[in-house]
């Protein structure tokens, strides 16, 4: 197969990432999660202890450099894979996702990756970062569904967590990335949706891989 560009975007917990991680494996692939990218930036400003919402406070990112491959997060050398899971991070992750800066960064992060045949996971690849791939996936469900799915998540990486907590989170962290200005959560016109509530992760990932044989006939 040639190259072959493939965006899929959608809230989280919609599985976007366990999806995509699958497809690729079984195409050949490579999955590039984008959420791994704030998430590591997020790792490091709280570690610099960094006032989140100032924009001015983030000169390291110049200094840091992060990349995912085969199923894991770099940040710098070091994998950052588990720590980057927490529900301290997808806490506060929203802050510095919004900020201009961080998602410059981001981009750059994004290019050296965005090579050959890729899947490409986030809020806005199909919206910003790459608007012209191949195909474009939208995935959702419902919020229980998704809330559901993060608290088994978490109990397979061993987090301790209330499902109602979760729930919590989840809707206020979409509606943070919904309604930021810069680059919100958002289906590109040409997105196929996919609503996952009532569907397993192989029933999503053969749809997907479906779609991807027809537009690559
Ligand atoms: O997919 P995730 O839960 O790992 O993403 C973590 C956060 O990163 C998410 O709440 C918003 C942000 N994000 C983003 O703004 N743009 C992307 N392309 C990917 C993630």
């Amino acid at each position: 197969m040639k190259d072959f560009i493939v965006a899929i975007d959608g809230p989280a917990g919609s599985g976007k990432s366990s999806i995509s991680d699958i497809v690729s494996k079984k195409l050949g692939f490579t999955h590039v999660d984008t959420g791994a990218f704030f998430r590591a930036i997020t790792l490091e400003a709280l570690r610099r202890g960094i006032n989140l919402e100032n924009e001015d406070e983030y000169s390291f990112l110049d200094e840091i450099n992060v990349i995912y491959k085969e199923g894991k997060t770099y940040l710098n050398d070091e994998d950052v894979s588990g720590l980057i899971r927490t529900p301290e991070i997808s806490n506060n992750v929203s802050v510095p996702a919004k900020l201009k800066r961080v998602r410059e960064r981001v981009i750059d992060f994004e290019r050296l990756s965005s090579k050959g045949k890729i899947i490409m996971d986030g809020r806005d690849i199909g919206t910003v970062v790459l608007p012209n791939a191949d195909l474009k996936i939208f995935l959702t469900a419902s919020n229980e569904e998704r809330a559901r799915r993060r608290f088994e998540q978490n109990k397979l990486l061993g987090i301790e967590s209330d499902y109602n907590t979760i729930l919590k989170e989840i809707i206020e962290r979409d509606k943070k990335d919904s309604e930021r200005a810069i680059a919100p959560l958002k289906q590109a016109i040409d997105a196929i949706p996919i609503d996952t509530t009532k569907m397993s992760i192989d029933e999503v990932s053969n749809m997907i891989i479906s779609l991807i044989n027809e537009r690559n006939e």
